[in-house]
């Protein structure tokens, strides 16, 4: 090849990542005009259309509040808030490429970082020093549910997350119904990447997967984001990141193999036993509203969170930031890989049946 040709390589390779850089700024732009629009209307945009607010009403929190003062057990609730644990789930996937056998995904749900003063301590220090391939984050960074970004005080631990742990494929993000899109842009400045109805391709050893985040569809759904789950080709292994379950069919449809999300909290108040009282999920994706769940071909989990939201505390569902150890069934993988000692993660059983709605 001679110089020539060379230097007129370098310009095409040069004017396509401008091009492509011009694209993401134009979907950018888009998508935080519409969100604001969103953001700004009082019904809620959801995959089967226009719905009220799903929130709790005040009297009736009011009234749980003063119940858990008069009877005492209002700082046992406090302290079982702030009590977050760092959980490691080993999960067995079919279509994992052997390359990524092992890859370590830490999962931080619904961190709400303002909703107590020792919240974002109490989550940090379970993670500290960690060394994970990736980091995820699946929205509801802050805990007002609507109105303009004042609440900058949560960068400092997000930019604390940053440091303290190592993931060698970063940290990528997706927004909560609680966010803002004027959020979008300060998490980009500390190193977050937003996948807003966006895909990035993870390389491993000559093996590729397919990370797809989408928008928060509880409140802010879009055509854009089922649109986005149609990045997947055929035989490529996907991983979906969603705010809350709620597109769990739609990303099974387009052949995803695991969906990541929160949103529910798990219930955050529950029966003994962990039955959830209330979970924000929709009636036809509520047996998916909490913990490790299987639909069709799509194992997915539904984290019970790291922080809190409404009132400050939690029973009989404890706080967790999750540590997954992505691996193929037990036959799958090779006979002395480390995958066959699970590595001392917790193997839990799949909740509910693969499921139809
Ligand atoms: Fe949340």
């Amino acid at each position: 090849m001679t110089m020539h040709a060379l230097d007129a390589g370098r310009g095409m390779a040069a004017a396509r990542a401008a091009l492509a850089e011009a694209d993401e700024i134009a979907a950018h732009a888009a998508w935080a005009e519409r969100r604001g629009a969103l953001e700004r209307q009082r019904l809620r945009s959801t995959p089967e259309g226009f719905r009220r607010p799903a929130n709790t009403p005040r009297p009736a929190l009011a009234a749980f509040e003063l119940g858990l003062k008069l009877t005492g057990l209002w700082r046992r609730g406090l302290a079982n808030g702030l009590d977050v644990r760092l959980r490691t789930l080993a999960l067995e996937l079919p279509g994992l490429p052997a390359a990524f056998e092992g890859y370590r995904i830490l999962h931080v749900a619904d961190p709400h970082l303002d909703a107590a003063p020792a919240l974002p301590a109490a989550i940090l220090g379970c993670v500290a020093g960690l060394e994970v391939d990736l980091c995820v984050c699946t929205g509801d960074f802050r805990a007002a549910d609507r109105g303009p970004f004042t609440e900058t005080a949560i960068l400092e631990p997000l930019a604390e997350l940053r440091r303290s742990v190592r993931a060698a494929d970063g940290f990528l993000a997706t927004l909560g119904n609680h966010d803002c899109a004027e959020m979008a842009p300060e998490l980009a400045r500390l190193g977050y990447q937003l996948l807003l109805n966006r895909s990035r391709r993870l390389h491993r050893g000559g093996a590729g997967i397919l990370v797809t985040g989408v928008d928060d569809v509880h409140r802010f759904y879009t055509p854009a984001a089922a649109a986005a789950l149609g990045a997947l080709e055929p035989a490529t292994f996907g991983l979906a990141l969603v705010h809350s379950p709620d597109l769990a069919h739609r990303a099974a449809a387009a052949g995803y193999d695991l969906y990541l999300c929160g949103h529910s909290h798990g219930g955050q108040v529950c029966l003994p036993g962990g039955r959830p009282v209330v979970t924000h999920v929709g009636r036809p994706h509520r047996r998916l509203a909490s913990g490790l769940w299987r639909y069709r071909t799509l194992t997915g989990y539904t984290s019970p969170g790291a922080g809190l939201s409404s009132l400050p505390v939690r029973f009989n569902c404890p706080p967790e930031v999750t540590l997954f150890v992505l691996g193929r069934p037990a036959a799958e993988a090779p006979v002395d890989h480390p995958k066959r000692r699970r590595g001392g993660a917790e193997v839990v059983p799949l909740s509910g049946r693969p499921g139809t709605f």
